[in-house]
């Protein structure tokens, strides 16, 4: 029997300050449905007061990135410990912003995956294709290739994260892909756990990602295989967050 609840994230990437994180927080506190499960994912910086802000309520913390390493001589960045002592419960892996202007590889992110489960973290592992790759019919291939060095990382523990399509030609841009297009690579993904870990994967949340806004986020919540959403845009503003948030519920 399938239970997966419906999660719901923000990615705030490199937007906000103090005063507008704290406006920000508490209207989406005052308005949040129950139903759903919500978290938003703050810069570094700013972890720690989101951490206070967000204290005794339902909504979750997470940060957009962690070092794959557990401590040492690696400047600038931020491990997983730190993160979970901070008060995050997720941490955004593999973003396609990191991989394409960080150089980061598959395998490294299958660490970066590690590393934040060893912590008590949940990963919330992005994957997703290019306008180009998609073009030349490549998007099983690409995001399976993705989630297959993540696999081969984790082996069983695969079932312990949030994985997350986020098609790069969908994100920013107003193009949302169409409930369809991202039903049909989530059932990939889905049919790809299913082989590493058998039946269990039936438990496994995969959010979709990529210009999710109110008007569009029911119908792709309500496909099979999406299990709610990574937010970009539409997180930073308190009205378009709880209002996608209900669309969950
Ligand atoms: P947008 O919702 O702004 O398209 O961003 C999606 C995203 O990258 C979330 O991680």
């Amino acid at each position: 029997m399938t239970t997966r609840r419906t999660l719901v994230v923000g990615n705030w990437k490199m937007h906000g300050s103090r005063a507008r994180n704290a406006e920000l927080l508490a209207a989406i506190l005052a308005a949040a449905p129950g139903a759903a499960e919500l978290a938003v994912c703050a810069p570094f910086p700013y972890l720690a007061d989101a951490a206070a802000a967000l204290s005794g309520s339902a909504l979750a913390l997470g940060a957009q990135d962690c070092s794959a390493h557990a401590e040492g001589a690696y400047t600038g960045e931020v491990s997983a410990a730190m993160l979970a002592e901070i008060g995050c419960r997720y941490v955004i892996v593999g973003h396609s912003e990191r991989r394409a202007q960080h150089g980061e590889s598959d395998g490294l992110v299958a660490q970066k995956a590690q590393a934040a489960l060893a912590h008590g973290l949940t990963p919330i592992v992005c994957v997703g294709e290019t306008l180009l790759q998609r073009e030349h019919g490549q998007t099983g291939a690409v995001v399976g290739r993705q989630l297959a060095a993540v696999i081969g990382q984790l082996g069983e523990r695969i079932g312990a994260i949030v994985l997350a399509y986020e098609p790069v030609w969908a994100i920013g841009t107003g193009r949302t892909a169409s409930p369809q297009q991202a039903q049909e690579v989530h059932a990939l993904l889905r049919a790809q756990l299913q082989a590493a870990m058998g039946t269990a994967a039936a438990q496994v949340r995969i959010l979709y990602g990529g210009s999710v806004k109110p008007d569009n986020a029911a119908t792709l919540f309500a496909q099979p295989d999406i299990d709610g959403g990574l937010i970009g845009g539409a997180s930073l503003k308190a009205a378009d967050f709880v209002a996608i948030a209900r669309a969950a519920t």
